[in-house]
């Protein structure tokens, strides 16, 4: 692996598994949250997940403790600065993270590597307020991140070819299969399939077509899919697919990528899936 150290910013579920990843492949690993105790509390989850693979004897206790010791809480982003990549994977807000890689293009070496983990937000436009656009790139992984085997690349307008290829070297060097998205356009490749698709369940549901387990139990065992829509929607968060659902409607401008009143009603009721207890089911906190 040609990166020997890499800094995360944003310790929440997405963040906190790509910490693990490079931290299990031998890479120091600094990770940073702006949100008081959020460093501790994704430090802490990798630790709890980590255990988990010690006791089914996936990994052993010697492995355990060098990943440990790889992953560095940093208390401010300058700590940052003399990092091979960087990774975000902060709230998908353009302005909060056009901000973030603004302050960065300040404190990182001019050879950091900035990528982001954005699902849904134009790699361009992050790159552009970076001094460095040729070496911002997207790397989009999957959640949950240690299981999922797929990273999307992205390549901004101005992603340069060694940019693009140390990113894809280090995607394998992670034990992972890169796929890329040649073109920055909304959804990328997975999110530009994936959503419609959930979306779609959603109306399903609305029109009285069928229950939530009948289209679950539809798409899983005639379609082979490990979740049903509904399932998968709650897992990624109902305001994260209405939110990407709004950004393909608005920028492809094509009435197909409607989002369903129905997902609508339940961002507003705060019905957001897994994460609230509550979304298409119902989840013991
Ligand atoms: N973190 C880490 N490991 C996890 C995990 C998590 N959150 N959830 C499950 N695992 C591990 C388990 O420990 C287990 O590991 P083992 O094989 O070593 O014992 C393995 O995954 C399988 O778990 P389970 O046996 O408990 O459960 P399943 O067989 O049902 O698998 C699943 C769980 C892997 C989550 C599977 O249901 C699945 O693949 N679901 C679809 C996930 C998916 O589509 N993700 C993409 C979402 S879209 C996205 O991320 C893009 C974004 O921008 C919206």
């Amino acid at each position: 692996m040609k990166i020997k150290s890499v800094g995360i910013i944003g310790l929440g579920q997405m963040g906190a598994g790509i910490a693990q990843v490079f931290a299990t492949a031998g890479v120091s690993t600094y990770v940073y949250d702006a949100q008081a105790g959020a460093t501790e509390k994704g430090v802490s989850g990798i630790k709890k997940r980590l255990e988990r693979l010690v006791e089914k004897a996936t990994i052993s206790a010697a492995d355990r403790d060098q990943t440990v010791k790889l992953i560095q809480p940093a208390s401010t982003l300058t700590e940052f600065k003399a990092v091979d990549l960087v990774i975000e994977a902060i709230v998908e807000n353009t302005e909060i993270k056009t901000k973030l890689f603004k302050e960065l293009d300040t404190i990182c070496k001019p050879e950091t590597i900035f990528a982001s983990n954005t699902s849904s937000i134009s790699i361009t436009k992050l790159a552009a307020a970076t001094s460095r656009p040729e070496k911002t790139v997207g790397m989009h992984f999957m959640n949950p991140v240690p299981v999922m085997k797929l990273v999307e690349l992205i390549r901004g307008l101005q992603t340069s070819d060694a940019t693009y290829t140390l990113t894809k070297e280090t995607v394998e060097a992670l034990g992972k299969v890169p796929v890329t998205a040649k073109q920055d356009f909304p959804g990328f490749i997975v999110n530009r399939i994936l959503i419609p698709m959930l979306n779609e369940a959603v109306y399903v549901l609305m029109e009285g077509i069928a229950d939530p387990t009948d289209i679950d139990q539809a798409m899983k065992l005639g379609c082979n899919q490990p979740m049903g829509p509904l399932e998968l929607a709650d897992f990624v968060g109902l305001d994260t697919c209405l939110y990407i659902s709004q950004i393909l409607h608005r920028e492809l401008g094509d009435s197909k990528y409607r989002p369903c009143p129905l997902l609508v009603k339940y961002v507003e009721a705060g019905w957001l899936g897994r994460k609230t207890g509550r979304g298409f089911y119902q989840y013991n906190q």
